[in-house]
């Protein structure tokens, strides 16, 4: 089921969609559909406020240390289908509340920074905010997936204000630097919407490819120290 774009935050999914779903899964999952209607608006809302704190800390950082260390941020909301169908495969009833308590995926930050040790900076900041919780952390770069996948994952809780009072709202952030996005951008290209087995010769390659990756940011870590030393040896030239 294809989900209309234009149709975006107000109705996710079209009459006809709706008809379709209905018919496939009954009444319960309808007026599960009619209650999201509201709830893209708060999850949009509360990417906003993140936003909004992640541009501050972009030039305070570039004040403070004279760099940027993030690269570029994308924010994205899941669509309805992937939501019913992350619910099924959790085996959770649907309703509200459980999409609401267990679903912590629904708004997605992910913030592509150029160095690993920036992605750690910025996770221990984000830890020590008042504004903000975090409520876990995965950690993908010290352990990668078995596939080489690489990324830190947080769950945060965003406080919003709304005319009916105080809500806190989930979003998960994955950091990540360039090497690591290219991998996992790449590899989901790749498999997007491949349903049978992998080869293992195929899965062994994807795996090397990311440990490349994982190279090559080491690699432009230790050239970028090199030219912090030769720029603090010799101030004049750098
Ligand atoms: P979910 O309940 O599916 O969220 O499982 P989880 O919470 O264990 O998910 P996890 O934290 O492992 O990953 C969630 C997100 O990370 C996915 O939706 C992807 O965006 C990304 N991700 C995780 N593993 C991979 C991977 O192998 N390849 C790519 N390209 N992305 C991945
Ligand atoms: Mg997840």
């Amino acid at each position: 089921m294809t989900i209309s774009k234009e149709q975006g935050k107000d109705l996710p999914l079209s009459p006809v969609e709706i008809r379709e779903l209905w018919e496939k899964t009954g009444e319960e999952k309808l007026s599960l559909l009619e209650n999201w209607r509201q709830l893209p608006m708060m999850y949009q809302m509360a990417l906003e406020e993140l936003q909004n704190k992640i541009k501050l800390i972009q030039s305070e950082w570039k004040l403070r240390q004279g760099y940027n260390p993030i690269e570029h941020v994308k924010t994205r909301i899941k669509e309805p289908v992937s939501i019913l169908k992350k619910m099924e495969r959790k085996g959770l009833e649907l309703s509200s509340e459980n999409l609401f308590n267990n679903i912590h995926d629904i708004a997605g930050m992910r913030i592509v920074c150029a160095f690993v040790k920036d992605i750690y900076s910025l996770v221990d900041h984000l830890q020590m905010r008042e504004d903000l919780q975090v409520i876990e952390i995965k950690d993908y770069i010290a352990a990668p997936k078995p596939n080489g996948y690489q990324s830190l994952h947080v769950i945060v809780a965003v406080p919003l204000i709304l005319l009916e009072g105080q809500r806190s709202i989930k979003v998960e952030i994955q950091l990540r630097t360039l090497a690591m996005d290219f991998w996992a951008s790449m590899e989901h290209i790749l498999f997007y919407k491949y349903d049978k087995q992998v080869p293992s010769h195929v899965i062994k390659e994807l795996t090397e490819a990311a440990k490349a990756a994982d190279e090559l940011d080491k690699k432009m870590l230790s050239l970028r120290k090199e030219i912090i030393a030769l720029s603090e040896n010799s101030p004049a030239d750098a």
